[in-house]
């Protein structure tokens, strides 16, 4: 009989966190009559064993807010935890997992829920291979995991994204400039493609499809010629030019991702305003798009899986990750949601039809 489980948010912050929260603690209460611990921190409060108990009144008036009430963190992995840095600087990592176990043990919590992306989820799978009963929830704003049909925090990001597409349209159009835009989503285009599309831009550049700078430019050109003295580009972080690499910002060393995209929107508008002689402007929407309330849709998404995951928590069989599939929710491996990244099919139906109504992908298909 399970009747006290744990949840934690691991990773970047996502909209829609609190929404399974929410959902997690409600069906633990009405359903099963269950406890449920919150680790804070993500995975730095399980070590550490700084927990909160979450009941109705402290998970009541959270759907909307955007961020985590539990807090969360994108470092702090356990199996392999800073741990100080040797005589030559560099840092060094021990496993710290053991640790983790016993908190878990010592509060008598069954099972533990997190809510995160792939690398929460490899750390969840790795706790299940250690006997740990784990249930994992998609998050992330990129939606890059395999096994669901979308992740969590997915469609507000590209809301925010393309309201601002439709800002900077109308500046755009008055200073006749070209307005690159710089979305997240690390080596999936997902958020430029759909953000793009959705905010009407001209050119859409994903890691996908590398990009050929001439391409675009005679894209904008072409507009030129038809009295469209302005143009709109989408540019996913991860974007690459042909024979060329990822503009990478920073080397986060403890983190459980450690390499920080960002820059190419810059060399993208740089470019383009010398080959063409009009004024471009790069703008980075940066974490504007993981901030701020749920859509409707995550909010919808984010208590069905809660309220799947606390099912699944109490049923088993455990080591498996809640996921949208076809319209209802489901449950898959763990293992099938990590062992890959979804990426963009650049030859999808959603590809295709960007290119149909004339967007520049970046390349001359
Ligand atoms: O994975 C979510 C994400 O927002 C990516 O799109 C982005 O590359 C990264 O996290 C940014 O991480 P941080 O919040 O550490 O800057």
């Amino acid at each position: 009989m399970i009747d006290r489980v744990a949840v934690l948010t691991g990773g970047g912050d996502a909209p829609g966190l609190n929404g399974v929260i929410r959902g997690v603690v409600r069906t633990a209460q009405n359903r099963y009559n269950a406890e449920v611990y919150g680790f804070m921190d993500g995975f730095k409060g399980l070590i550490e064993n700084r927990y909160v108990k979450l009941d109705a009144q402290n998970t009541s008036g959270i759907l909307h807010r955007g961020g985590t009430i539990l807090g969360t963190s994108n470092r702090d992995n356990p199996f392999r935890f800073p741990a100080g840095r040797d005589a030559q600087g560099n840092l060094q990592f021990i496993d710290v997992s053991d640790q983790a176990i016993q908190n878990l043990e010592a509060l008598g919590i069954q099972v533990l829920i997190v809510i995160g992306g792939d690398g929460s989820l490899h750390i969840a799978h790795e706790f299940a291979e250690k006997g740990v009963r784990v249930i994992g929830v998609p998050k992330t704003i990129d939606n890059d995991l395999e096994g669901t049909d979308q992740t969590f925090g997915f469609d507000t990001a590209v809301n925010t994204a393309m309201e601002a597409f439709d800002r900077l349209h109308t500046t755009a159009e008055s200073h006749h400039r070209i307005m690159v835009v710089e979305l997240m989503g690390r080596y999936a285009g997902w958020i430029a493609l759909h953000a793009g599309i959705a905010g009407g831009a001209d050119v859409i550049l994903i890691p996908e499809i590398p990009y050929d700078v001439d391409c675009i430019i005679r894209k904008i050109r072409q507009r030129c010629a038809q009295g469209k003295h302005f143009s709109l580009v989408s540019v996913a972080e991860g974007a690459t030019e042909k024979e060329g690499s990822m503009v990478v910002a920073a080397h986060i060393e403890d983190s459980t991702d450690p390499i920080r995209l960002g820059g190419v929107g810059q060399v993208v508008a740089t470019k383009l305003s010398q080959a063409t002689g009009l004024e471009s402007r790069a703008t980075v929407l940066g974490h504007l798009q993981r901030g701020g309330s749920p859509m409707a849709f995550d909010r919808i998404l984010t208590t069905r899986l809660g309220v799947k995951a606390m099912i699944q928590a109490v049923e088993g069989p455990w080591d498996r990750m809640v996921a949208l599939r076809c319209g209802e929710i489901t449950v898959i491996p763990i293992l099938d949601a990590i062992s890959k990244t979804k990426n963009v099919d650049p030859q999808s139906e959603i590809v295709q039809a960007a290119r149909a109504i004339g967007v520049c992908m970046g390349d001359d298909d």
